[in-house]
């Protein structure tokens, strides 16, 4: 879907800009962003449930997959709510104009200091656990405010992806256990400070498979007549994300429309076989929106080749910029910028510039004979990318530009060595001493 073409000097262009005169201008690593990649996602969710889903309806971005203000604003502009997951994601999503009611706080582990300021924001709080609901039950209190919340539950649901990113598991950190789901709906009965909107279950990332979503409603649906027991009336039903994307072309997920349709024709039925009314549907997707929409672009630096085994080509980023591969093994695929018709010559090995044998963005690379100073892009780096980057070494964080329509505007300054060390503190003992 990435809006990538060769321009008539065999460079990669994407939105319009030759990827070779935007690392001269902007620098190395630099994530290179497409504006209409990820507008064109945010509209198939919200037209799959134009097409599918007769009630309201919500698509909420997953800022994690990657929070600044340019991309809250896009995602803002095409009609989207926001989830975040702490003060930082939360400020940035309101910094960028977006509206707290189509705010979605969730987490795990929230802060006193971040639950003050959802309520002061006037967000909704997706409640994890008995501790911050009941921390949350009088911060609403004290500040005499009604706090609109959902309950985040393990669905109990498995499904194939890496085991660091499952989470509809019973096993799991995040979210009550349904056996807790009365006593819960119990405590809110008496909470009329907190006002329970809904229920949110969110099964894990990179999923290909259906068959959880097409689970989901049904569990989902029984917790909504089971809260009606309490006097409780629920009527938001947020699915969570997950929907995969194609790294490599092996990979094959599910469209944006497909998985739309399987999640309302789940919910749709589940309604209709406990007789109660179709909720507002919210989903929250983050890799499906902005994954596709980003590629990054290197400069070659060293080889080393070590005859009859393997040749590592390094790069000027690695880890730090994507620490997916390292993380998660994933897979992903190169091409070389300025010599886009390059026939390919050998299998290489690209390897990052951290002190850290791991440090591997593609292992056996089929790819054009390299040289110091190319240009390599590395697709598909939109999701968990620049939001999981580090200092690892001590290497400032790349530059982020949005390209439309063949213009380039920076949205994230890159980071300099003076920023990093700006935040050191130097006690009066240890300070040089001038010879
Ligand atoms: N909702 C909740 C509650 C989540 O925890 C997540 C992702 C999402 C939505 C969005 O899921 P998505 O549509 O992006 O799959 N760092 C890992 C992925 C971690 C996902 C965490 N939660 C990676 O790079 O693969």
């Amino acid at each position: 879907p990435l809006t990538a073409t060769t321009t008539p000097d065999d460079h990669l262009s994407v939105g319009g800009c030759d990827v070779v005169d935007l690392v001269e201008r902007f620098g190395t690593p630099l994530y290179i962003l497409d504006d209409h990649t990820l507008r064109t996602a945010c509209r198939q969710y919200r037209q799959g449930f134009e097409r599918y889903y007769p009630g309201e309806a919500l698509v909420i971005y997953a800022s994690k997959a990657w929070n600044c203000l340019a991309v809250c604003a896009v995602v803002t502009d095409e009609g989207l709510g926001i989830d975040v997951v702490s003060a930082g994601e939360l400020l940035t999503a309101t910094g960028a104009g977006a509206d707290p009611d189509r705010i979605y706080f969730h987490g795990n582990n929230k802060s006193f200091e971040e639950l003050t300021l959802a309520v002061e924001v006037g967000c909704r709080v997706v409640v994890d656990n008995w501790h911050e609901l009941k921390s949350l039950g009088e911060l609403a209190t004290q500040a005499g405010k009604t706090v609109p919340v959902l309950l985040r539950v393990t669905p109990g649901i498995e499904c194939h992806t890496h085991e660091y990113i499952r989470t509809g598991h019973l096993d799991s950190k995040f979210g009550f256990d349904p056996d807790q789901i009365e006593a819960v709906f119990e405590f809110l009965a008496s909470q009329p400070q907190l006002q329970c909107l809904g229920v949110h279950a969110h099964i894990g990332s990179q999923i290909f498979e259906l068959n959880p979503h097409t689970d989901l409603g049904g569990v989902m649906a029984q917790w909504v007549v089971t809260a009606q027991r309490y006097g409780l009336t629920l009527t938001e039903l947020d699915v969570g994300g997950g929907l995969g994307i194609r790294y490599t072309e092996g990979d094959d997920p599910p469209s944006i429309d497909t998985w739309v349709k399987t999640v309302c024709e789940s919910v749709i039925a589940a309604c209709a076989a406990h007789d109660i009314p179709l909720p507002k549907l919210l989903c929250e997707p983050g890799r499906s929106l902005i994954g596709s929409a980003c590629v990054t672009a290197y400069r070659v630096g060293s080889q080393k080749v070590i005859p009859g085994m393997r040749t590592y080509v390094a790069i000027d980023g690695g880890m730090s910029d994507n620490p997916r591969p390292i993380t998660y093994q994933s897979v992903y695929r190169a091409l070389v910028a300025n010599r886009m018709t390059a026939p390919l010559a050998e299998t290489v090995t690209l390897a990052g510039k951290h002190c850290e044998s791991g440090d591997i963005l593609i292992k056996d690379a089929a790819l054009p004979e390299l040289k110091s100073g190319d240009v390599v892009t590395i697709a598909g780096t939109g999701a968990y990318n620049y939001s999981m980057a580090s200092n690892y070494n001590r290497v400032p964080r790349p530059a982020a530009v949005l390209v439309a329509d063949g213009d380039a505007a920076l949205i994230i300054r890159r980071e300099t060595v003076a920023d990093l060390i700006r935040q050191d503190c130097l006690p009066e003992t240890l300070r040089p001493k001038a010879k």
